[in-house]
């Protein structure tokens, strides 16, 4: 006999099924004891008979919550006034002729029937595998597939080709701490984990690929915060030949279209989506990622806008130095000098004195007062490149050392472009209510980047790191 999933069985009436799953909840009723067997598609409630089957039923005394088994046995309409609405198979129950335990299960550490805020996350996080089994975590994670489907289709449909790029890499400068990777090979060196595909998407537009999209893993050493994971995904583009204007059209269009097809019960405050100069934004809400929505109780009103002409630099405190508010490759808005009749080297002398007058092409897309995206048109003149990193604080040397590629690939025809990323784990955590990015992951760091349910970080064993010349020395210089 093939097996039946769940929500299939009610369409079997009167037929003999096989079923597999979890025991989710067992009500006894002295001779009658019933089961909800849950698998990937739902419940569906199996009754044990003493009369009936009184074998079956003796082994059916014995099960205990999350055993697995198989059971099998006829599909019967459910009595009058037993139905239950709340599931999808409420109609019929399962009369068991036959039953067998595939597996045993201890007791779990938590329910997994609850919605599971109640629990405390770090033991969440720690029996995650368990955690997972929660029907809300599941919906997140099909909602997710299908939302990557969905953007996957939309991008492909338009020509866009997706280009898988490499995880070891180079140490960049987008912003965070590189996490590193040291090298086996080559002694002393160190690969780093890429921060974002920045750089291999704009040399892809020099190769002439043109439209360019990836799901991608991006990897920051950055300090915790609760939209923050040390590795989160985004649906990277990159687009030769085209403006700011473009690229904003086309994120919209893909927004738009996915929250009627994938959220139908969301509403748009506005469309277009508002595009707000950086400094009207602070002006008018002292934010640069403002929360629109017109009724902030409502858990269905989506409020984007873009957020454009960032500064190109920000005076970081700390390190007292300036530093790029997006990226150094985002292009720099001169338009206010030109107009005041600027050469292109007076325009130049001037970033380098007053930074912070310097307005860029970079725009932000903003969701109920949350960065969700980020992108910019880039720079593609390597003189004004080379000044810009000067004003970051490079030597022009060590920039030419470090990014000779990057300036070799431009002086071979580049295609003027732009692009953006959008932070799938932050607008599906926001798609779907949900307080923080962590119940959109499957398996997230906690809020201090560990794994619980792995252990991670760990450390390794001697061999390993004499095999990567590493040696490990105490602070105490032990
Ligand atoms: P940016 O750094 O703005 O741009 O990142 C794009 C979007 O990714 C999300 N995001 C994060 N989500 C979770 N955890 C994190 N640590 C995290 N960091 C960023 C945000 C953000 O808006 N290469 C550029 C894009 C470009 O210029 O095309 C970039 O990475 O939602």
């Amino acid at each position: 006999m093939k097996r039946t999933i769940n929500i299939e069985t009610s369409k079997h009436l009167g037929e003999k099924v096989k079923v597999y799953g979890w025991v989710d909840r067992i009500r006894s009723h002295g001779k009658l004891i019933f089961f909800d067997i849950r698998d990937r598609s739902g419940l569906v409630q199996v009754v044990f008979d003493s009369k009936l089957n009184p074998e079956v039923f003796r082994l059916a005394k014995e099960i205990r919550p999350e055993w697995v088994v198989e059971v099998k046995g006829e599909v019967k309409k459910r009595p009058q006034g037993m139905e239950n609405e709340k599931i999808e198979t409420g109609n019929i129950e399962i009369q068991a002729e036959f039953l067998r335990i595939l597996s045993r299960a201890k007791t779990l550490p938590f329910p997994v029937n609850t919605s599971g805020y109640e629990i405390k996350e770090e033991i969440r996080l720690k029996y995650r595998y368990l955690d997972l089994r929660r029907k809300r975590l599941i919906k997140n994670l099909k909602k997710r597939a299908e939302v990557v489907r969905f953007m996957r289709d939309f991008l492909q449909k338009r020509g866009f080709i997706e280009v898988e790029t490499p995880i070891l890499t180079k140490s960049t400068p987008e912003g965070a701490r590189d996490f590193l990777v040291p090298s086996r090979l080559y002694p002393k060196k160190f690969y780093a984990l890429p921060q974002s595909p920045q750089q291999y998407k704009q040399l892809l537009m020099v190769s002439g690929i043109e439209r360019y999209f990836q799901i991608a893993r991006c990897l920051r050493d950055e300090d915790p915060r609760a939209d923050r994971q040390p590795e989160h995904t985004q649906l990277d583009i990159e687009m030769s030949f085209v403006e700011r204007e473009d690229v904003l059209e086309l994120i919209e269009k893909l927004i738009v279209n996915l929250v009627k097809e994938m959220f139908p019960e969301k509403k748009i405050t506005e469309t277009p989506f508002p595009r707000i100069e950086y400094k009207k934004a602070i002006e008018r809400y002292q934010s640069d990622k403002p929360d629109l929505r017109k009724n902030k109780s409502d858990p269905n009103e989506l409020a984007f806008c873009f957020i454009v002409d960032f500064p190109m630099f920000e005076w970081a405190k700390k390190e007292k130095r300036w530093k790029a508010n997006h990226h150094p490759f985002t292009q720099p808005n001169f338009s206010s000098f030109e107009k005041e009749g600027k050469t292109p080297d007076e325009c130049l002398r001037e970033m380098k004195v007053h930074p912070e007058k310097i307005l860029s092409y970079q725009y932000d897309l903003v969701l109920n007062g949350e960065e969700i995206g980020g992108g910019s048109k880039r720079n593609i003149n390597t003189e004004v490149l080379l000044a810009v990193f000067e004003v970051l604080g490079h030597k022009r040397e060590e920039i030419k050392r470090n990014f000779w590629y990057y300036f070799e690939a431009f002086s071979y025809g580049v295609p003027p472009h732009a692009g953006i990323a959008l932070g799938i784990d932050r607008l599906l955590a926001l798609f779907l209510n949900e307080p923080s990015i962590r119940e959109v992951i499957a398996f997230p760091k906690t809020g201090d980047a560990r794994d619980l349910m792995m252990g991670t970080p760990t450390s390794v064993s001697e061999e390993q790191l004499k095999e990567l010349h590493i040696q490990i020395r105490e602070k105490n210089g032990n």
